[in-house]
């Protein structure tokens, strides 16, 4: 982390899980542990059809809300897609753009990702642009080609002052949901390297100011270290944020 330059940012990832009547105990939960505090910007991702609970329950909290995903397309026949107008306007201050399961299991391109970028910054949302390389990619010592073409693929073209909105998170698919978590070397090495690359995209300034978020198996255990990297500006947290307790523990970490 560099709170002299950039903010830290713990987003909790939900993905497919908990029901909106789970949501009002979890909220609860989180916010007597928080007390108030807001050691950084804490953001909890669900799943659409969660976020009117969400927003409900930490409405003027340092909780903010966010999406998993946002359709590329402005409005119309697009049936199940979810436009960033509709989720700006159910209270969502963010979205989850590019991630690696729906690169993989929705063939996510970074033409459409860069799509959905776009129409997430033009509603007002701040987009959480996920990068990161498989396993294969990283055996053949192609993880920092990966990412670079990843950027590319979703940035160019950007306005600086759009790119001050947009939120990085470095994911290395390999240590996703597998418990398998990046060293703090190597998280730290692919923050700075996709750093460098905003720099060479978007000059020093730019570089500086963008936070760039850790996340796989990111935990109650590993987040301190994780987090004291200087390349690492916070978490994108998908298990360890399901339960408040161990959510909490994460954001607990940025203090120490
Ligand atoms: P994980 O997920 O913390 O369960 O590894 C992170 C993510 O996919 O955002």
């Amino acid at each position: 982390m560099n709170p002299k330059y950039r903010k830290t940012v713990i987003a909790g990832n939900w993905k497919m899980n908990l029901l909106p009547s789970d949501v009002p105990a979890y909220a609860a939960r989180l916010l007597e542990l928080l007390g108030g505090e807001q050691p950084c910007e804490i953001a909890i991702c669900a799943p659409s059809v969660l976020l009117p609970a969400a927003v409900t329950a930490f409405l003027g909290s340092p909780v903010s809300v966010g999406a998993q995903d946002v359709s590329a397309q402005e409005s119309g026949a697009f049936t199940g897609e979810i436009s960033a107008a509709q989720l700006k306007d159910a209270g969502a201050v963010c979205t989850i753009v590019g991630h690696s399961e729906r690169r993989a299991m929705h063939g996510e391109t970074d033409a459409l990702i860069a799509q959905k970028l776009r129409r997430a910054l033009a509603a007002g949302l701040r987009p959480i642009l996920c990068v990161g390389e498989t396993l294969q990619q990283r055996e053949i010592g192609a993880e920092t080609d990966t990412i670079r073409l990843q950027l590319k693929g979703a940035l160019s073209g950007l306005e600086p002052a759009a790119l001050r909105r947009v939120i990085l998170a470095y994911e290395p698919v390999w240590a996703i949901g597998t418990g398998r978590t990046a060293t703090p070397e190597q998280a730290s090495d692919m923050c700075g390297a996709i750093r460098t690359e905003i720099r060479k995209m978007f000059g020093s300034p730019a570089a500086r100011a963008i936070s760039v978020l850790y996340g796989g198996s990111m935990n109650a255990g590993n987040a301190a270290e994780l987090l004291s990297c200087p390349d690492v500006d916070g978490g994108l947290i998908g298990g360890a944020s399901l339960k408040p307790d161990s959510f909490y523990q994460i954001v607990k970490a940025v203090q120490q």
